[in-house]
């Protein structure tokens, strides 16, 4: 049986990751520090026979030690994530997304292991023009402090082929939506749907802007997938994670939920601050896995809105902090 390690797998993808694999019969380690107090994310699993959570830094050795035990393969999704978090922090931005992910990738290239899963994102492209489509091959441009320690993330397991034992790969992430038992309501999907659920007038920034989005549901069968492919069809490859079908504008977003909550308002407006435009190619991950997601956005805003309609979530705007990435407690015991 698989033992897999999901490094940071407390959080947002990672808790629906670890639910999934769970099901589907695989030993699951997690190594996280709740960097947000996220504590509450884990506790469903505990007492699951496969399940093992271990708290501790991704950038310390004998964190990674004591939680590698007997792993097979090994996932890596903790850091600071998000342009506003490592705006707001950059020394831990550095600390843990380049001092710590550089680490706990050099840490496991020595040992014996069978995949090592990087998980990168979209943001990489950052803003393109004239709504050309970015395969993986297209020209980075990481706007951010995140995106930039992505994008050297990147080379420092790239870098690693033909010297470590695994096989390497690197998922580029389209943008997240989606229930999760650690919800983060600061991103667009679900940020818009909450505002305008809880009767708040939206102010959408550059509605004509293009992002691709996925479900978190997806991406957890994702990476089963990528854990159960042959070698030599992932082997140290990077890979556009989501689908064709979700690339949107954020103007389509807002239409879609409009359709589910027409007394909605929303403003519209130019020059925001998040200046990010990108469409995005998902033919090699369909072409070489076979994968397409199940999911479209109209699905995770029925999803939510019916949730929010059952009572979850009513704190979501008062108690903005337990639902996404702002504030972090860090001390690096290094
Ligand atoms: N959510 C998205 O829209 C999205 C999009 C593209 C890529 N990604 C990538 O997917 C991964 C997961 O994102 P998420 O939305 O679940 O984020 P998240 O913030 O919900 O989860 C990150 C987790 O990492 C943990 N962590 C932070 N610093 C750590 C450290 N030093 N040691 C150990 N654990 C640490 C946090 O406590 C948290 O549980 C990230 O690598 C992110 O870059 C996410």
């Amino acid at each position: 049986m698989k033992k897999i390690l999901l490094v940071g797998g407390s959080g947002y993808v990672g808790t629906v990751i670890t639910s999934h694999l769970l099901k589907r019969g695989y030993a699951v380690n997690v190594l996280d520090n709740f960097v947000y107090g996220n504590q509450f994310s884990a506790e469903l699993f505990l007492g699951e026979s496969n399940y093992k959570f271990y708290k501790g830094d991704l950038g310390k050795d004998s964190d990674l030690e004591n939680a590698s035990e007997g792993v097979t393969d090994v996932v890596l999704l903790g850091g600071l994530v998000g342009d506003p978090i490592t705006k707001t922090y950059p020394n831990e931005s550095k600390l843990i997304n380049t001092d710590g992910v550089t680490n706990c990738i050099n840490y496991f290239s020595k040992k014996q292991l069978d995949k090592f899963i990087l998980i990168s994102t979209c943001s990489n492209y950052g803003l393109i023009k004239d709504n050309q489509v970015a395969d993986e091959n297209f020209e980075l441009n990481p706007l951010s402090l995140y995106a930039k320690a992505k994008v050297a993330a990147e080379s420092t397991l790239i870098s690693k082929k033909g010297i470590a034992s695994f096989t390497g790969v690197v998922l580029r992430f389209a943008t997240a939506f989606g229930l999760s038992p650690r919800m983060r309501f600061d991103l667009s999907v679900s940020e818009f749907t909450r505002d305008l659920f809880f009767g708040e007038t939206l102010k959408v920034f550059d509605e004509h802007t293009w992002r691709p989005y996925c479900h978190v549901r997806d991406f957890a069968r994702l990476i089963e997938m990528v854990l159960n492919a042959d070698k030599d069809r992932v082997n140290f490859e990077i890979f556009n994670a989501g689908g064709d079908k979700n690339n949107c504008t954020k103007k389509m977003i807002v239409d879609e939920i409009l359709n589910n909550i027409p007394e909605a308002k929303v403003e519209y407006g130019a020059n925001g601050t998040d200046p990010r435009n990108y469409k995005v190619s998902f033919e090699k991950v369909k072409n070489r896995l076979g994968f397409v997601p199940q999911y479209s956005v109209q699905d995770g805003i029925v999803e939510l809105v019916l949730a929010m309609k059952n009572g979850f979530y009513k704190d979501a705007l008062e108690n903005k902090n337990k639902y996404g990435n702002y504030v972090i407690n860090y001390k690096s015991e290094n």
